[in-house]
């Protein structure tokens, strides 16, 4: 099966009541680590790419490896842009064989993401790539795109209504109190329920992507600071308040920073206990099963999406 587009991915999602996971890589044993879960769960798959990972590994890189994990899983998996914060580099990704692209307008003015998701759509669309916008600002350190707390403002549900209607975006990023990275919230975790049923009553059938969505596991930060680490303060979006998200039309949850801690405190874990090791692959073989831990564990627990693919 070659590369899909989420169109497919997200209908069946939207009507199944559960979400398909955007997982970013960038190099070879994250992907390996999400596929193998997905493959191991027979689940649908977003594997999403940022400038920096673009920039890190190089587009040709990434792309190859992602047609080996296809031609190798023969699962459904949606290549996307994330964060592309301007049309070159949503043109460069769908020149180069991706089947999405989010072009992130969030920081300009409401008219000026309008135009700019627009032009992205009409060229996207003609090469049958799909497209996702921003609307609302979420809180925290974004590719490229900084954003204060104090200058974070939630999506507001009737101009979410425009801005899909005159942009013909085929998914929309909406900010209801999650933000990018380890720190998303000072006291409880709370999420604007509220607003997420005005969105998507106002907008049926149509996919709601939740950016920000790591859980960011108590064990995971536990053991990087365990192994030498120094995380303080760290809190992520709780587990059910992301399954509720995805039965109000949230059909895409973002994750990087949870791959990010797995990762990393399995090779913290490794060279504390094997100090005397420097042959790369004793320390990535279990980073790469920590990835593929944490992708089964949100397949089944944060996504519902299991046996879906
Ligand atoms: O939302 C941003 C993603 O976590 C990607 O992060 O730009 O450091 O690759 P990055
Ligand atoms: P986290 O930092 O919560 O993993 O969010 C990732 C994300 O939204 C990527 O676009
Ligand atoms: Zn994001």
């Amino acid at each position: 099966m070659p590369l899909v587009t989420s169109t497919e991915l997200f209908k069946k999602a939207y009507e199944g009541n559960y979400a398909v996971g955007a997982f970013n890589v960038n190099n070879m044993e994250i992907i390996q680590g999400i596929v193998d879960a997905a493959k191991e769960e027979n689940a649908p798959l977003i594997l999403q790419v940022s400038a920096g990972a673009r920039k890190y590994a190089k587009h040709i890189y990434l792309m190859k490896l992602i047609e080996a994990a296809v031609e190798d899983s023969g699962l459904p998996i949606c290549l996307h842009l994330d964060h592309g914060e301007d049309f070159e580099i949503c043109k460069s990704c769908v020149d180069g064989g991706f089947t999405s692209v989010m072009i992130d307008g969030s920081k300009h003015s409401f008219e000026e993401n309008i135009a700019l998701t627009k032009q992205v759509v009409e060229y996207a669309h003609a090469r049958g790539v799909v497209v996702e916008a921003e609307l609302g600002r979420l809180a925290g350190v974004e590719d490229a795109v900084k954003v204060n707390a104090k200058d974070a403002s939630y999506t507001d549900p009737d101009q979410a209504v425009e801005f899909v209607e005159r942009t013909g975006v085929d998914s929309l990023a909406i900010a209801i109190g999650t933000s990018h990275g380890a720190y998303k919230f000072k006291g409880d975790p709370s999420l604007d329920f509220a607003r997420l049923e005005k969105i998507s009553s106002l907008l049926p059938n149509f996919p709601l992507v939740l950016h920000g969505a790591s859980t960011v596991l108590p064990e995971f930060v536990a053991k990087c600071n365990q192994f030498g680490g120094k995380i303080d303060g760290a809190q992520g979006v709780p587990e059910d308040m992301l399954l509720r998200a995805g039965k109000l039309g949230v059909c895409k949850i973002n994750i990087d920073t949870d791959l990010r801690l797995a990762l990393t405190a399995a090779i913290r874990e490794h060279m504390a206990l094997h100090p005397a090791d420097f042959d790369p692959r004793q320390y990535l073989k279990p980073a790469r099963d920590a990835i593929k831990g944490m992708v089964q564990h949100k397949i089944k627990n944060v996504l519902n999406c299991s046996g879906r693919a």
